[in-house]
């Protein structure tokens, strides 16, 4: 008979997988706890036995797999890394090292993955269920908010308040000394950070690799502007074409010699911290509807949250498919900005 919890309206149990586990991969992003909890508690709810994988696909080779329990995710849904570690593991790109993870997988008889992590953690779940058919379902987790089938990813709406909180304070020094700021944010390939903690900022130029020569357009303006104004913002993506954000001040000060200007580079602080209020419950959704999926024998998807609404893409698109940044938040910020 089945356990009647199943059949209270969110989840209908249609019994496909009986043991999953889930890991973390990649770089790590506030939430990730948030997710790994909703998907404990969600399995728990299904009647499945579930394992956590320590330390990504590295754990899955080394056989670090062990049983948890709705109370071994107690107490963690506020707290930013993750419980469960993550790694970029170059074992898993060979034959030799995936074989060995199956093997690891298939002792503990685990029929069904939920992978929480970008780019490289699909990439890996969508090889291993070609080479060995593991059914696997991916959880957007990247401060970057690079991955196509979501709106947002997991860590993104943590970062960006982080960002945006580092750029407050620069600003009162800024202001105090009239001096101009390069602030660089992280966005290995993407600007979403940038522009978005950028506008939350209110910087006065944002340098991102969607955009090409915005140095001359950007200080086309900060010139007209700097007649009345003593003290700029500018916040620059990692991966931005004209260089970093220490090249563009060297640029900025060659032009504007009499100008005092200074960089942060805020790095890995936008990775940790108590993930916002939106973390949370984004996590929490992905993570429970990564379970349901499994249980109704999705696979091979990523799952996301567009318009409010839970959707599955596959991952080869999740992958390759390139999520633009928003053009109209981008042409909005160059009015606001001038
Ligand atoms: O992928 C997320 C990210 O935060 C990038 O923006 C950044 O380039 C990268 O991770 C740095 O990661 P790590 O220092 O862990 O290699």
């Amino acid at each position: 008979m089945q356990n009647p919890r199943i059949n209270r309206g969110f989840f209908i149990y249609f019994e496909v997988v009986k043991r999953i586990a889930v890991f973390t991969s990649g770089g790590d992003a506030p939430g990730m706890n948030a997710c790994i909890r909703a998907v404990v508690r969600a399995s728990v709810h299904f009647n499945l036995e579930v394992f956590g994988i320590h330390g990504g696909y590295q754990g899955m080779i080394e056989n670090d797999i062990h049983p948890m329990s709705a109370s071994s995710v107690a107490n963690i849904i506020q707290y930013g890394g993750t419980i469960l570690k993550t790694a970029r593991s170059k074992d898993f790109m060979s034959p030799e090292g995936r074989k060995k993870a199956y093997e690891n997988l298939q002792s503990h008889g685990i029929e069904g993955l939920v992978c929480i992590g970008g780019n490289g953690t699909y990439t890996g779940a969508m090889k291993f269920y070609e080479e060995f058919g593991i059914p696997a379902v991916g959880c957007p987790g990247t401060i970057d908010n690079d991955l196509a089938g979501t709106d947002y990813t997991i860590g993104y709406d943590t970062a960006i308040n982080t960002a945006m909180d580092a750029i407050d304070k620069i600003r009162d020094t800024a202001d105090a000394h009239n001096r101009v700021f390069f602030i660089e944010v992280m966005g290995r390939h993407s600007g979403h950070i940038a522009l978005n903690a950028g506008i939350a900022g209110g910087a006065e130029g944002i340098f991102i690799p969607e955009k090409e020569n915005e140095f001359e357009e950007i200080m086309k303006f900060y010139e007209q502007k700097s007649r009345t104004k003593q003290f700029s913002i500018f916040v620059v993506a990692e991966g931005e074409q004209e260089g970093h954000a220490f090249d563009i001040a060297k640029k900025f000060q060659s032009k504007f010699p009499d100008c005092d200007s200074r960089v942060t580079v805020l790095g890995h602080i936008q990775r940790g911290g108590k993930p916002t209020a939106n973390d949370r419950i984004l996590a929490s959704r992905l993570g429970a509807h990564a379970v349901k999926a499994l249980t109704e024998g999705i696979k091979g998807v990523a799952v996301g949250i567009i318009n409010n609404e839970v959707v599955f893409t596959p991952f080869q698109q999740a992958i390759y498919d390139k999520k633009d940044i928003n053009q109209k938040l981008w042409i909005m910020n160059d009015i606001l900005t001038r």
